[in-house]
């Protein structure tokens, strides 16, 4: 096991019955200010990012910016956001996807990507897969070609990774 994967670990706080009753929540807050940790989590996901050969990042809002835009200068490759519905300012395309109650949106600029552009979606966590899904669906709407998607932290007992067959998945440390 790599050292730098147990250090990451150390840094994600576990918080019972947040943001409701019987879900433990894993906080990412501890590894953000640690500068040594952050730096870390950005080295390990640019070192199983690179072989992919990613052209842009496309990143989710608003904890996936705090990933993928690191991850991109690291990279030394752009970023794209995926935002919430109503937040980009020029014209977007929107893909709806189904929580556990009611909907949920993400949307892209429409000319975000170029024809075949090689992509990275990068979020903080996979937790069903919805807003991943979501995304990878809005991605290939313009044109581009999924070479992959990374996250801090894979839920497996949800499943979320099936949701993106055949996709590759980066995870540093699942639960
Ligand atoms: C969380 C998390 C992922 C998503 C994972 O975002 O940051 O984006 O949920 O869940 P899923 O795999 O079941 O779709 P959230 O919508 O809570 O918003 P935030 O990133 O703005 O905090
Ligand atoms: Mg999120």
């Amino acid at each position: 096991m790599d050292p730098r994967v147990d250090l990451i670990r150390s840094r994600i706080r576990d918080v019972a019955d947040f943001p409701k009753p019987g879900i433990l929540f894993r906080d990412i807050t501890p590894l953000l200010s640690d500068g040594v940790a952050f730096r870390t989590a950005i080295d390990l996901l640019a070192e199983q990012a690179r072989p992919l050969a990613p052209e842009v990042i496309v990143g989710i809002e608003s904890r996936g910016f705090l990933f993928g835009a690191p991850l991109a200068t690291a990279l030394g490759i752009g970023f794209v956001p995926v935002r919430k519905p109503g937040k980009l300012p020029h014209a977007t395309t929107r893909e709806e996807y189904d929580l556990e109650y009611g909907t949920d949106a993400v949307e892209m600029h429409s000319d975000a990507l170029s024809h075949g552009t090689r992509v990275l979606v990068v979020d903080d966590v996979i937790a069903t897969g919805g807003t991943a899904r979501a995304t990878c669906k809005l991605v290939k709407r313009l044109g581009g070609e999924i070479v992959g998607a990374a996250f801090l932290i894979e839920l497996t007992f949800l499943d979320g990774g099936a949701k993106l067959a055949p996709i590759p998945t980066i995870a540093l440390v699942r639960y």
